[in-house]
C-alpha cells in the first residue's frame, strides 16, 4: 500500500442557489465550512494526503481561508468554468513528475465519511484498478451522471442527465462524483477531453470511456449510504445536510452509551466527544471540540460555543452558556449562568445567575478566570476577568468580584441591608 496520496477538490463554481455573497464552500455547518469537512475527512485517511484545491469564483477567500486554516493545501485557479474535466486539468502542473493515486472530490458534499474514502481506496487496490469511480444507487437518480455498464457488470461509461438517452436515464446507479486514479495511467486523459456534448463542457466524467478505450482497468465502487453524497447546492440543502450530519453522531453517542432524551432538539457537533452514561437533555447545542467526560447532565436548554473540557459528573444545567472552559470534576453549572474563558476546579457549586464577565468591549481583549476546588459562589454573581479564587473560597450572592479571592475567605459584595420600620403603612397613610 502506497503511503501518499494526493487529492484534488473541485471548488470552483459559485453556488448561484445559494444566493450569498458568501462563495458555496465556505458556508458552514457546525461553524465549520463545507470544504473544511471534505478537507478533514480527507486528511484523516491513514495516508499522507496532500490536497490541491481548484478555486475559481471567489478564489481570494477560498485561498485566505486555506492559508489560516489548512496550510499544507495548494490551490489552482480555473479562471472560467469550462467543466469538471478542466478544472482537474488545472492541477496537472501541481502534479508533474507524480506517479502515486489521486482522489477527486468535490467542496461541497461535507458528508463523506473518511471510513468510506478508505474503503473506496481499499477496493480501488484490491481491484488492482486504474480509475474507480464511487457510484450510489438512488431512488430518484435525476440529474446525476448515470452510470453504464456493460454484459459483464464493468463501468463502461458515465453519461449525464442532458445527453442521457431515454433507456439510459432509466439507470439507477449514479455517479457520485469521487474517483481515483493511478495518475501515471490517467493523466494523459485530460489533454484529451473533448467538449462535443450537451453542455459544452470538458466533462471529467469522460476519464472513463477513455480509459476504457485505453484498456485500462476501471471499476465501480457502490457506496451503501448514498446520504453520504449529499452535496449542497441550496440553503435548503445546508439545513438537510446539517440533521443528516447530527443525526448520524447521536446515533453514534447513543451506541457509545450516551442518552439523548430528544434527538429532534438536540444538535451535536461531531468533533465534540462524550462519554458513557451521560445525558443529553433537550435543546441543546454543542458546537465545535468539546470533551464531556461520562456520567455527566447536560441541559435542557444548554449552548456549548466549543473548546470546553466537562470532566466526569458534572452537570450543566438549563440557560448555561459555555465557551473556553475547562471544568473539573463533580462541579455544578445549573442555571442561568455564561462562562467563558474559565478554568474551575473539581465540587464547585456556580449558583444561578452567574456571569464570567471575560470581554472588555474598549480593548477587545479576552481574559480568563480560576475557581480553586469546592469554591462556591452564590446566585447573581459577576466574576470580572481576570480573577483567581482559591480553594474553598466562598462568594457572597449578588457580588460583583474583580479581584482574587484567598483561599478559605468569603468575599462580598453588595451594600448593607437596611430597614425601615413601618415604612409601607407610612406610604398608605396609615399611621
Ligand atoms: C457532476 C458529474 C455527475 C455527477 C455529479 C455528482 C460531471 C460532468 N458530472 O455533475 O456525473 O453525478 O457531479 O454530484 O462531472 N466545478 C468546477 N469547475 C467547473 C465545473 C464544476 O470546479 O468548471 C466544480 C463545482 O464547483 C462542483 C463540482 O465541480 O463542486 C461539480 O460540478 P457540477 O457542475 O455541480 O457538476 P454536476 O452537474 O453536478
Ligand atoms: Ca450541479
Amino acid at each position: 500500500m502506497d503511503s501518499e496520496i494526493k487529492a484534488i477538490v473541485l471548488a470552483a463554481g459559485k453556488g448561484t442557489r445559494m444566493k450569498s455573497s458568501l462563495v458555496k464552500v465556505l458556508h458552514e455547518i457546525f461553524s465549520k465550512p463545507l470544504l473544511a469537512w471534505v478537507l478533514d475527512a480527507l486528511n484523516n485517511l491513514p495516508y499522507k494526503t496532500e490536497n490541491i484545491v481548484i478555486v475559481g469564483h471567489c478564489a481570494q477567500a477560498v485561498e485566505e481561508y486555506l492559508e489560516k486554516n489548512y496550510q499544507n493545501a495548494k490551490t489552482a485557479t480555473q479562471k472560467e468554468q469550462l467543466g469538471t474535466g478542466h478544472a482537474v486539468a488545472q492541477a496537472l502542473p501541481l502534479l508533474e513528475g507524480y506517479d502515486g493515486k489521486v482522489i477527486i472530490t468535490c467542496g461541497d458534499t461535507p458528508l463523506l465519511t473518511t471510513k468510506t474514502l478508505n474503503e473506496f481506496i481499499q477496493y480501488h487496490d484490491e481491484n488492482k484498478s486504474d480509475l474507480t469511480v464511487m457510484t450510489t444507487k438512488f431512488e430518484n437518480p435525476f440529474g446525476y451522471g448515470r452510470i453504464i455498464r456493460d454484459k459483464n457488470n464493468q463501468v463502461e461509461k458515465i453519461v449525464e442527465q442532458k445527453d442521457a438517452t431515454e433507456e439510459e436515464k432509466l439507470v439507477d446507479e449514479v455517479n457520485t462524483g469521487v474517483y481515483c486514479l493511478e495518475w501515471s495511467k490517467i493523466k494523459q486523459a485530460f489533454s484529451e477531453l473533448k467538449n462535443n456534448n450537451a453542455q459544452g463542457e470538458y466533462y471529467l466524467t469522460d476519464i472513463v470511456k477513455w480509459a476504457n478505450e485505453k484498456s485500462l482497468k476501471v471499476a465501480g465502487f457502490v457506496a451503501k449510504d448514498s446520504s453520504e453524497i449529499y452535496g449542497i447546492n441550496s440553503r435548503q440543502n445546508l439545513e438537510i445536510a446539517t440533521k443528516i450530519m447530527k443525526d448520524r453522531y447521536l446515533d453514534e453517542l447513543m451506541t457509545q452509551g450516551v442518552t439523548i432524551v430528544d434527538r429532534a432538539t438536540t444538535f451535536i457537533s461531531p468533533e465534540t466527544t462524550i462519554g458513557e452514561d451521560t445525558i443529553i437533555y433537550p435543546n441543546t447545542y454543542i458546537n465545535g471540540k468539546n470533551e464531556i467526560a461520562k456520567n455527566c447532565k447536560v441541559g435542557p436548554m444548554t449552548h456549548i460555543r466549543g473548546n470546553c473540557s466537562i470532566a466526569e459528573g458534572c452537570k450543566i444545567g438549563n440557560f448555561v452558556e459555555l465557551k473556553n472552559a475547562k471544568i473539573a470534576k463533580k462541579t455544578n453549572v445549573c442555571h442561568l449562568t455564561y462562562v467563558g474563558d474559565a478554568n474551575i476546579g473539581e465540587h464547585v457549586n456556580i449558583g444561578a445567575g452567574t456571569i464570567f464577565a471575560n470581554y472588555n468591549s474598549i480593548t477587545k481583549e479576552k481574559k480568563s478566570s480560576t475557581l480553586g476546588n469546592n469554591v462556591s459562589i452564590g446566585s447573581n454573581t459577576v466574576i470580572v476577568a481576570p480573577c483567581v479564587l482559591g480553594e474553598n473560597a466562598f462568594v457572597g450572592a449578588g457580588s460583583v468580584i474583580t479581584k482574587d479571592v484567598e483561599k478559605d475567605a468569603l468575599a462580598i459584595c453588595r451594600n448593607v441591608q437596611k430597614e425601615y420600620k413601618n415604612w409601607v403603612k407610612l406610604k398608605k397613610g396609615e399611621n
